[in-house]
């Protein structure tokens, strides 16, 4: 098995089709010289973590108004974090995003470490998030993977392992396709062609960037993949 060059048809077809979400920055931001800020980067990822897309936009938008930044977030009552967090579930989520808040607006001085080792050290940050925010925020070549980006893997090169088991195969196949250009980009094009194209069920590969290097779909097996452990 080879690795190959799925980036470049990958970051072409975001450039065309990426979903437009309110902790991205737009093509047309991005011409104008903004930069991803990593306070919405972060927020936007431990709100995405247990919370689909749709669910998430009203609160990142209600949170970012009442807290621009981090260290407004910090300056904030528990008390009112909570009850903004209320209706996204799984509360300790909140509990650790304003402990995390505490942490960089004390310890970081307001801002966030850029790699992901140091994102590590932040509470509620585990190693999917602190490689998200290390290549979305601070442009790292961290390997990210989320369900999304497993599926699209094991369909490219036909993983017969089982997830769970093939996960750490599947990590290094993705570290070795992550581009040093665009790393945060290529993360959000596969979560993106995971969401929109490569579904778990009929996927739309007519319209996959990746259809021509895609050996599931060479062999017409695309839906039988991943494979899951016998129940
Ligand atoms: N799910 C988790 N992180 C995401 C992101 N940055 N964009 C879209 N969906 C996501």
């Amino acid at each position: 098995k080879t690795v190959p060059g799925t980036a470049s048809p990958l970051l072409a077809w975001y450039d065309r089709h990426a979903r437009v979400l309110p902790w991205r920055i737009s093509p047309d931001e991005r011409a104008h010289g903004v930069v991803a800020d990593p306070y919405r980067v972060w927020l936007s990822e431990i709100m995405l973590q247990q919370t689909t897309v749709q669910a998430v936009k009203p609160y990142f938008a209600a949170f970012v108004t009442r807290w621009p930044t981090v260290e407004d977030l910090a300056a904030a009552e528990t008390e009112d974090v909570m009850k903004a967090w209320a209706g996204l579930g799984y509360y300790s989520r909140a509990r650790n995003l304003k402990r995390c808040a505490d942490v960089v607006a004390e310890d970081h001085g307001g801002r966030f470490p850029d790699t992901e080792e140091g994102l590590l050290t932040l509470p509620g940050v585990g190693p999917y998030t602190a490689a998200a925010i290390a290549a979305i925020a601070f442009d790292r070549p961290a390997a990210v993977v989320d369900g999304n980006i497993e599926r699209v893997f094991t369909r490219l090169f036909e993983f017969e392992t089982p997830l769970p088991s093939a996960k750490s195969e599947i990590r290094t196949f993705v570290a070795a396709a992550t581009p040093a250009d665009r790393p945060g980009d290529f993360a959000q094009a596969l979560m993106d062609l995971g969401a929109t194209i490569c579904t778990p069920r009929r996927p739309a590969c007519a319209l996959c960037p990746l259809t021509g290097d895609c050996q599931a779909r060479k062999s017409g097996r695309q839906e039988q993949f991943p494979v899951k452990l016998p129940k």
